[in-house]
């Protein structure tokens, strides 16, 4: 389950707030996120032996279409939780696991949101509610189909064209002094 644990890996650094997560320089927004969640794990672990908090999270098989969608419960021990992996029959996307890809996009308590990133809040009693992006096709569970919001990109073509193909029909290679002047 992705959002199980903080912030993956991110919060797992001996003192994140001393290195400043570099990876999510010129992020702030990120940065805020990654911080907020790593003094909530270091409250939890403190402080608290167990906390079970319960997550809804959204449910619908394709495998299975006179199944209508539906909120499935989890009760999650916050102070033992794993990292991401919790449960191999919810769909969903993830990469990088630090806010970079954007993979785990999805609704979290409302807002949309990076599932690794968005801190748990621990001292909530309601339960948190996990849903698809909004106004997209799911394909199943928390996984959508993105072909509707890559299609423009591909209409721009927003990628570096070069003038002539090179002549070996090979990649496009740079040399040492073209990657100095980039
Ligand atoms: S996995 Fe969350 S942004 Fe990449």
């Amino acid at each position: 389950m992705a959002t199980t644990r903080y912030v993956g890996r991110v919060v797992n650094r001996a003192d994140p707030k001393k290195q400043n997560f570099p990876v999510l320089e010129g992020q702030p927004v990120a940065q805020e996120h990654a911080e907020a969640a790593f003094e909530a794990q270091e409250r939890l672990q403190n402080n608290i032996k167990v906390l079970k908090t319960e997550f809804k999270i959204y449910r619908w098989n394709p495998e299975f279409p006179n199944i209508k969608p539906y909120l499935k419960s989890y009760y999650v021990d916050l102070t033992t939780c794993g990292p991401m992996e919790e449960n191999s029959s919810l769909s969903y996307r993830r990469s990088c696991r630090e806010g970079t890809c954007g993979s785990c996009a999805m609704n979290i308590d409302g807002t949309n949101t990076v599932a690794c990133l968005r801190p748990i809040d621990a001292h909530t009693t309601k339960p948190t509610i996990i849903t698809p992006l909004p106004h997209m096709f799911v394909v199943r569970d928390l996984v959508v189909d993105l072909t509707n919001f890559y299609h423009p990109y591909k209409t721009i073509e927003p990628w570096l064209k070069a003038k002539k193909p090179p002549e070996d029909g090979r990649e496009y290679r740079q040399s040492h002094m073209q990657t100095e002047r980039s």
